[in-house]
């Protein structure tokens, strides 16, 4: 399989890395880590449930490297995606005697990589951190860009009561490298693994028409794992990525558009009854956007169906699919922190493979957004 190889290097002018895809990857993890950071002390950083076997190929690879590594297991779970958690890694770290050059390699997913790399960029003021990413959200998405992050508490409400605010603690700190070995993605609940597809697709709706097109005429071997339609799918994905974080590595313009579909998707991601994870949210949030642009005159209906149709096949909603008053979703689009003094800003579509920030939107084109995408018996 090494032949469905792939690098592609990101061209950040401090930092710059190489990430690599290929199928069985984690087996030559060591050697490329010792290339990369020649120490003798390593933390693997890993995700509980892909401690094996991926966490033991992982572990063989990078002690037959030389390395002597301290493993240290964490939960993918939001609710303990916290300051404690890292807290604890930080104490872990210490006895194990990492110094300032003892990489953490984070294998895991979205969660494993934000927090770890939030540990390492903090721990001693900053040690190498590799991106081993498990999930496709954490392939196309989480582990490029250098943005770590936990969660934190939100001031508490007139209750007392008080939520987690998500990612409001954190830092940009850029991997040594990223290292994705689809391979991995065999041992994904099909769930998450959808859930990733929304954010590929996302990445087409905002910079790469023929992104789209691809993932139309591969739906299915991406969906039955086939590994040159997912290196393909990996390598596009991460391609567009990429070139946004060259283009914006801190997120003061451009890079706002890959939050395409999630100031929708934060609205409804919050509300138990949805039961919806977050790139469910997103498909939906997409499909929101799309129609806004519709009525915005940025986007036709054939091209909004057609990301819809693609979404469907995919076999992610694009619909909710209980009753939900609207308003509510309106008000809490005003909460998002991708609001700029009063105004709802958000990304649109501009047509299929561009997109822009738009900060006028106005209430009345949200709520026909909203409408497209509700239930029906929807007020
Ligand atoms: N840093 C960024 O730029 C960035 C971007 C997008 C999202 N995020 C963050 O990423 C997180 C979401 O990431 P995610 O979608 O990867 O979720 P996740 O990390 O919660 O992983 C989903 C589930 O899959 C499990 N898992 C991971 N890999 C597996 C594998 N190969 N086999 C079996 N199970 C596996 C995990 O343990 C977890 O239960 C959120 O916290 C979000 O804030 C960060």
């Amino acid at each position: 399989l090494s032949d469905l190889r792939r690098t592609i290097d990101v061209d950040l002018p401090a930092s710059p890395y190489a990430i690599t895809i290929e199928p069985g990857r984690l087996e030559g993890m060591g050697i490329l880590v010792r290339d990369l950071v020649p120490n003798d002390r390593a933390m693997l950083a890993i995700d509980t449930n892909v401690a094996d076997p991926h966490g033991s190929i992982a572990g063989y690879s990078l002690i037959a490297a030389g390395f002597e590594i301290a493993r240290h297991e964490l939960i993918a779970d939001e609710k303990r995606k916290t300051l404690a958690t890292v807290e604890a890694m930080y104490a872990a770290m210490l006895a194990a005697k990492l110094d300032r050059r003892s990489p953490v390699i984070a294998l895991g997913g979205g969660v494993v990589g934000d927090i770890a790399g939030f540990a390492a960029a903090t721990y001693l003021r900053g040690v190498p951190i590799v991106q081993a990413p498990t999930t496709l959200l954490a392939m196309v998405d989480a582990s490029v860009g250098g943005k770590t992050g936990v969660n934190f508490p939100l001031p508490p409400d007139a209750d007392g009561c008080s939520e987690l605010g998500k990612n409001l603690v954190g830092a940009f700190w850029q991997p040594r490298a990223v290292l994705i070995d689809p391979l991995t993605l065999r041992t994904l609940d099909d769930r998450d693994f959808r859930c990733g597809l929304a954010e590929c697709v996302k990445h087409g709706v905002i910079a790469d028409a023929d992104l789209i097109t691809f993932i139309e005429a591969n739906a299915e071997d991406i969906l039955a794992l086939d590994m040159s339609a997912l290196v393909e799918l990996i390598d596009r994905s991460v391609r567009i990525k990429a070139s946004i974080v060259e283009a914006d590595e801190r997120e003061a313009g451009r890079r706002a558009l890959l939050n395409l579909g999630h100031t929708f998707a934060h609205a409804i991601e919050p509300i138990e009854a949805l039961d919806l994870r977050h790139g469910e949210a997103v498909s939906i949030g997409l499909c929101a956007a799309c129609r806004c642009a519709v009525q915005t005159g940025r986007m036709n209906g054939d091209e909004a169906s057609r990301v819809e149709r693609l979404l469907s096949n995919l076999e992610l909603p694009t619909r909710l699919r209980q009753p939900v008053s609207i308003e509510p979703l309106v008000n809490a689009m005003g909460y998002d922190k991708k609001v700029a003094s009063g105004r709802v800003r958000l990304v649109l579509p501009r047509g299929l493979g561009e997109a822009e920030l738009v900060d006028d939107v106005d209430e009345e084109t949200l709520r026909l957004g909203w409408a497209a995408v509700a239930s029906d018996g929807d007020a």
